[in-house]
């Protein structure tokens, strides 16, 4: 049977807003979903002095849901302050669709969670962050569960290919199980830096492949 999509579901499925990538964002984010292990991209162009959303596009590699409200929170976004846009819930998006079947719910936090993590890299890239926390391992590891394996598709953590992780005096040292000329180990790197390097009391990531 036919997933109960709204029309405006359909709509934005097929002819989805603001697709596609920013290759001169100032900020972006790509955030998986546990429920599904799908993925969404969101990159953003902020105006510096009035910290208004100027341009926005993202990249889903989820389903018909996933592409509706990813095209729905960029319409949405647009044009708002990062402060307004940090308040935009899937619940706004979802409401905007005209609903969404509830087993479909987990598949719009998403898409707000790509936006959430662009802005927060716009912040921590500005040094915009008030709430200056210590960085501790459980924040690098929820972080680096949103660094993607391309083999295969999940993240590096899920598929352990970490095999250790240090902090010591603003230095963070990541070990990867994966030879350092494997065709992927660069994206790797260049994600884990992004992911770690904006942290406002990290000085340096080192990243290391063996294996
Ligand atoms: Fe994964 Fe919808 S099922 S994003």
């Amino acid at each position: 049977m036919p997933l109960p999509y709204s029309e405006i579901v359909m709509e934005h499925f097929k002819r989805p807003r603001n697709v596609g990538r920013l290759e001169d964002a100032d900020a972006k984010a790509t955030e998986g979903s546990p429920a599904c292990g799908d993925m969404v991209t969101v990159y953003l162009k902020v105006d510096e002095a009035t910290h208004r959303i100027t341009d926005i596009k993202f990249e889903s590699y989820g389903c018909a849901s996933n592409i509706a409200t990813g095209s729905i929170i960029t319409e949405l976004a647009k044009g708002k302050t990062i402060e307004e846009a940090k308040q935009l819930t899937w619940k706004d998006a979802a409401e905007a669709l005209g609903g969404l079947p509830p087993v479909k719910v987990h598949c719009s936090v998403l898409a707000i969670d790509g936006l959430r993590g662009a802005i927060q890299n716009y912040e921590e890239k500005k040094g915009l962050i008030k709430e200056k926390v210590p960085t501790t391992l459980e924040e690098i590891n929820r972080r680096l569960k949103r660094v993607v394996n391309p083999v295969v598709g999940l993240d590096i953590v899920r598929t352990k290919i970490v095999k250790e992780v240090t902090l010591e005096d603003g230095v963070v040292r990541v070990t990867i199980d994966m030879p350092a000329d494997h065709l992927f180990a660069n994206n790797i790197r260049d994600e884990i830096m992004e992911k770690l390097g904006t942290l406002w009391d990290i000085q340096r990531v080192e990243v290391e492949f063996v294996g």
